[in-house]
């Protein structure tokens, strides 16, 4: 589940948002058709593969497979002037903070530009914790992101999605859709 179920998911929402936001997938087009110059996307087409990865980013942003934190409190302990006593359980969630728009303007909208350096250095560090934090934080983000960028990269070059049905959330321990996403494909390199 920690290695297939969400980065499976992750991939399923960043197509359900390009298909519903052209702007996004014609720029992602263009960089694949600028970097890859017609190859399948490898390893060495990571380092340029910018906007693929600021479209994953938003996604996961948006749509994070780990949804919700848990943890359980082993001593009392102050957050910012709130006690939490031993034993009480903390939820954190992705979800939620995510789509505060204390650090996502207009937090609904899809907009991959977001990532690009200046508006990601202008927000606190632990807004966005997709792959979680801390020393229990996910071991592995580097081959998720790796594989999502290339799996995007590699499919994207082939093929535009278009959305056929509409998509509800269905949180569980993964945050997937309730039904399955259809979707046309049209051939288009
Ligand atoms: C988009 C893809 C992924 C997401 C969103 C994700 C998310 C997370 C999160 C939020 C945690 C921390 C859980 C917590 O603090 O309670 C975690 C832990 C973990 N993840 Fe991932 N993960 C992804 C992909 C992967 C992949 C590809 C692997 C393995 C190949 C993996 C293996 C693990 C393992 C073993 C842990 C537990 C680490 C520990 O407890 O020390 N994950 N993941």
């Amino acid at each position: 589940m920690a290695g297939h179920d969400t980065i499976a998911n992750g991939l399923t929402w960043t197509w359900h948002l390009l298909a519903r936001h052209p702007a996004a997938e014609t720029g992602l087009r263009e960089e694949l058709h600028r970097t890859l110059g017609g190859e399948l996307p490898t390893f060495k087409h990571l380092k340029d593969l910018t906007y693929a990865g600021f479209v994953l980013a938003e996604s996961l942003r948006l749509y994070p497979p780990s949804w919700v934190l848990t943890r359980r409190a082993l001593a009392d302990h102050d957050i910012g002037g709130t006690m939490i006593p031993a034993g009480a359980i903390i939820v954190v969630s992705q979800y939620l903070l995510h789509r505060d728009p204390r650090f996502f303007p207009d937090p609904l909208t899809f907009d991959p530009c977001r990532w690009d350096t200046a508006r990601q250095q202008a927000r606190p560090r632990l807004s966005y914790f997709p792959f979680g934090a801390g020393p229990r934080s996910c071991i592995g983000q580097g081959l998720a992101t790796m594989e999502g960028i290339l799996l995007l990269a590699a499919v994207a070059r082939r093929w535009q999605c278009s959305a056929v049905t509409p998509v509800d959330c269905d949180p569980r321990a993964t945050l997937r859709p309730k039904a399955p996403v259809l979707m046309r494909l049209r051939h288009v390199g």
